[in-house]
């Protein structure tokens, strides 16, 4: 008889996402005459680049000639584009090498997918609150799960402590959803209980094109050791509006070797080299010329210009919880603000409450951990438009409570 993965009884019934779109939806059907400002899921609003547009065009227009036409690429990613995200990075302070480098449709897929390298007897390490990514993808695979909390008390940055036992260890910083960010000094801490551990970081920088601040990292392997510890997960859909186009990068260093149980060596680099010929054919040509370009010195200034959009709408934000004295975190380094529930309401009630009483959609903090249960993310990535809008809402509706 068929044995399905019953993993997947522990999973909650509905990814975070799909339940908000849900409950948005089931609201706007019936309240059609009420629009909505959706301050939820944090995606884009602004349209790609000039730069990203016009590589995206030249890259049609070759797959229109025999002579410059790509059938089947490789699916590690063309070498145009590793070359190009080496050279991004050594633009942000850090070094690794093109071969380290893994072309993807985005860091959720390979956050998740990663997981297919690990025995089952692992214990992973995960913060709460967290990604969601993190935890489905773990519990699919029935993993052990550690929950480290993150809180008001530790700044939402929680640090290794005494009798830590973890083998695999989740770090998402700049974070989602917190908005807060680990110092160069507190990662290589956790660099530091890797290394004497032998346990993997995975480390997911998707928001670091956000960091302005030079106390905060913006690769893991701008930290000392930490190419024979960890893994790097990012994306240019929050750098560079890629969230309908996919495409992304892991890096992992060649120093990743670790002793199979038979003695025999065993590289991270090659097994997802191997497990990718295996289970992906790549992203679209077209996409990856278009990242490369994206990539380079004139595409991130004009990319920055957008980021520098989104980081106003995050101040807006900010500064209307900082005016009502409500605790908040993020919004400086990060797209995302997380703010404490007035009245310490429940996360989902309060989102409930907020979308029938003002139209104005964020996330429950309960959706990423029970560390959130008291708190609401609001993302940055709305038109400016909407984000005042939504602003004068929010405040307006602080004062009647
Ligand atoms: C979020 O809102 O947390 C992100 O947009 C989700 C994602 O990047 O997959």
């Amino acid at each position: 008889m068929l044995q399905l993965n019953e993993n997947y009884l522990n999973l909650n019934q509905n990814y975070l996402f799909s339940e908000v779109a849900k409950r948005v939806a089931a609201y706007t059907e019936a309240n059609p005459d009420k629009p909505v400002i959706r301050l939820g899921i944090g995606d884009v609003t602004k349209p790609l680049t000039k730069k990203t547009i016009d590589a995206l065009n030249e890259g049609v227009s070759h797959m229109a000639n025999a002579e410059t036409f790509k059938g089947y690429g490789p699916e590690q990613g063309y070498m145009f584009l590793r070359e190009a995200v080496v050279d991004y990075y050594k633009r942000n302070g850090a070094e690794i090498d093109a071969d380290e480098v893994f072309i993807s449709d985005g860091a959720k897929s390979d956050t998740g997918n990663i997981t297919d390298l690990f025995g089952p007897d692992n214990t992973v390490l995960i913060p709460d609150p967290v990604y969601p990514v993190y935890m489905d993808s773990n519990t699919m695979n029935g993993r052990h799960i550690e929950l480290i909390d993150a809180n008001k008390q530790n700044g939402f940055t929680p640090m290794p402590y005494e009798g830590l036992k973890a083998d695999i260890i989740y770090i998402c910083s700049p974070n989602n959803p917190t908005g807060a960010s680990y110092t160069r000094d507190q990662l290589k801490k956790w660099v530091d209980f890797a290394l004497a551990n032998n346990s993997l970081i995975l480390f997911d920088a998707a928001y670091e094109c956000f960091i302005e601040e030079d106390v905060y990292p913006h690769s893991i392997f701008e930290i000392e050791g930490a190419k024979k510890c960890a893994i790097e997960f990012c994306s240019l859909s929050k750098t560079a509006g890629f969230t309908g186009t996919r495409c992304g990068y892991t890096i992992i260093p060649k120093d990743l070797v670790f002793d199979a149980s038979n003695g025999t060596k065993l590289s991270v680099n090659s097994m997802w080299t191997r497990r990718q010929s295996t289970k992906f054919n790549g992203v679209p040509y077209i996409v990856q010329y278009a990242a490369a370009a994206t990539l380079s010195e004139e595409g991130i200034r004009q990319c920055k210009e957008n980021i520098n959009y989104y980081k106003e709408n995050a101040k807006i934000i900010a500064k209307c919880f900082e005016e009502k004295g409500i605790t908040y975190f993020g919004g400086i380094n990060s797209p995302y603000i997380w703010f404490e529930c007035p009245n310490n309401m429940y996360s989902w009630d309060f989102f409930d409450f907020m979308l029938k009483e003002i139209q104005v959609v964020g996330t429950p903090g309960a959706g990423f951990g029970k560390n959130g249960d008291n708190f609401f993310r609001l993302t940055a990535f709305g038109s400016r438009e909407n984000t005042i809008e939504a602003v004068k809402r929010i405040s307006e509706f602080l004062d009647r409570l």
